[in-house]
């Protein structure tokens, strides 16, 4: 029998990665005052993105993950969100109109400002000061004032996800996001690039096929499922004071909801099967997320399974797997196996992002775009030889023109990066190299699905 859950019962347990709050009372008071106030998402949004999950996790539909590493208070504004959503907007047309496949919407968004760091401290200069946690905890700046972990903080990342949410609720809802805008998404910092010439002529195909519905009579109004779409948030569940604040039960079920956000993942450095983490995830009925990175074994990833997904059920559970391009095909097959073995049901997705952070020659951490191609590639060939569904990507994005990540199509060198090397924690793709990695996804996902409409040949060997 699992021991009784309540929100608070990760207090009893050990607990990775918590920043030292020096005045805990002023903590403990914010934490009373955030659970005031009202929620950020609902139950049963959290209860749909479930289901569309499930249909993923089925191989009938793909997920699409991604926002920044860490959003900003100083980045925070309504040119950003729009351009970040549009980018996504244009990723999702080129995935479904590519891959022939509905394309489940999750922002990294709307609360994603905790940070785990590998190390606490960080020393510049002979100075050693505690590290940038995210800006929900300290500031990035590198003084002691800045770098000092202050509660009244978390009232402005619940203030900033509830502004943000709000407009992408509008995109989504209120016409912009209608297929029949699917010129105007085209970004004005991408058009003259290769990446514009080819969503040109993909946005010329949809509209000549709308062109053609309509005709047949149909319609695109903002209550029809091409006049708006599903955009949902999801975050890091990292700072479990704040989501504790913000786990609330659903009056319909009874049911304990984070409400911070549609999805939440636990990092692959606080997925300790009996730490503070994974306890408070297994009593939430949110989607949830789990990052693999390459210290995972199959056994361990078996029993979280276990404790996070006791029912097997389809959609609350996506296996993040974060290996590297180098060690994806050696590291993933023997998860998916075990998996597989076990009848166990999960989405499987990738995150080509945090397994190939470098440092530049010229100091920057850095990601080069060809190495997380590769990772993606490398992802569904070993789904394509076990025989499972590649199911989804998580990335790490923006809708700006940023030098964070070298390659692509413009191919950013090191001496680049700092140009607009902007965020405030791990290096995005621009806007550019996320399109582009639009078009290799639909290539991908047209291979998968042409092998899957071959007939078996009713002899082997034939
Ligand atoms: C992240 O997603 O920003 C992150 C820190 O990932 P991971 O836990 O996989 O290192
Ligand atoms: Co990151």
């Amino acid at each position: 029998m699992p021991e009784r859950w309540t929100p608070d019962s990760w207090r009893k347990k050990p607990i990775q990665q918590v920043p030292d709050y020096p005045d805990r009372q002023a903590l403990a008071d914010t934490e009373k005052q955030l659970a005031t106030f009202p929620p950020l998402v609902f139950a049963g949004e959290a209860r749909s993105l479930k289901k569309s999950l499930a249909r993923v996790a089925n191989g009938h539909a793909f997920l699409l993950q991604g926002g920044d590493c860490a959003e900003s208070f100083a980045e925070h504004g309504a040119n950003n969100i729009r351009d970040f959503f549009r980018v996504f907007l244009q990723m999702a047309i080129v995935l479904t109109y590519g891959g022939a496949l509905p394309v489940v919407k999750i922002g990294r968004v709307a609360g994603q400002f905790a940070k785990p760091r590998s190390s606490p401290t960080e020393k510049r200069d002979g100075k050693e000061l505690p590290s940038y946690r995210g800006d929900i905890i300290n500031d990035v700046a590198f003084t002691e004032e800045a770098r000092r972990a202050d509660p009244r903080r978390q009232i402005e990342a619940y203030r900033q996800s509830a502004a943000t949410l709000n407009l992408l609720r509008a995109f989504a809802k209120g016409g912009y996001a209608s297929v029949e805008n699917v010129h105007q998404w085209m970004l004005q910092s991408v058009s003259g690039s290769p990446q514009s010439k080819a969503y040109a002529d993909l946005a010329d195909r949809v509209s000549g096929a709308l062109d053609f519905m309509r005709a047949c009579g149909l319609t695109f109004a903002v209550d029809s499922a091409l006049g708006t779409t599903d955009f949902y948030t999801s975050h890091e569940a990292l700072l479990l004071g704040f989501e504790e604040a913000f786990t609330r039960i659903d009056s319909t079920t009874g049911d304990w909801y984070a409400t911070s956000g549609h999805m939440l993942w636990i990092g692959d450095r606080t997925r300790q099967y009996d730490h503070a983490h994974i306890e408070y995830a297994r009593g939430i009925k949110n989607p949830l997320g789990l990052k693999c990175g390459p210290s995972l074994k199959a056994d361990d990833l078996l029993r979280l399974i276990d404790i996070l997904n006791p029912e097997n059920e389809a959609g609350r559970l996506t296996l993040i797997g974060r290996f590297g391009a180098e060690k994806v095909g050696d590291n993933l097959p023997a998860l998916v196996r075990a998996v597989k073995r076990e009848g166990k049901v999960v989405l499987w997705s990738c995150d080509p992002m945090h397994g190939n952070t470098i440092t530049s020659a010229s100091g920057y951490k850095t990601r080069p775009f060809d190495l997380i191609l590769k990772e993606v590639r490398g992802f569904f060939d070993v789904h394509a030889a076990e025989g499972t569904y590649a199911g989804g990507v998580h990335l790490e994005m923006t809708g700006q023109n940023v030098t964070e990540c070298t390659g692509g199509a413009r191919a950013i060198s090191d001496a680049d990066l700092n140009d607009r090397y902007h965020t405030a924690c791990d290096p995005r793709l621009n806007a550019e190299q996320a399109i582009d990695m639009a078009f290799l996804l639909a290539e991908l996902l047209k291979k998968v699905r042409s092998a899957q409409a071959k007939p078996m040949p009713a002899v082997a060997g034939l």
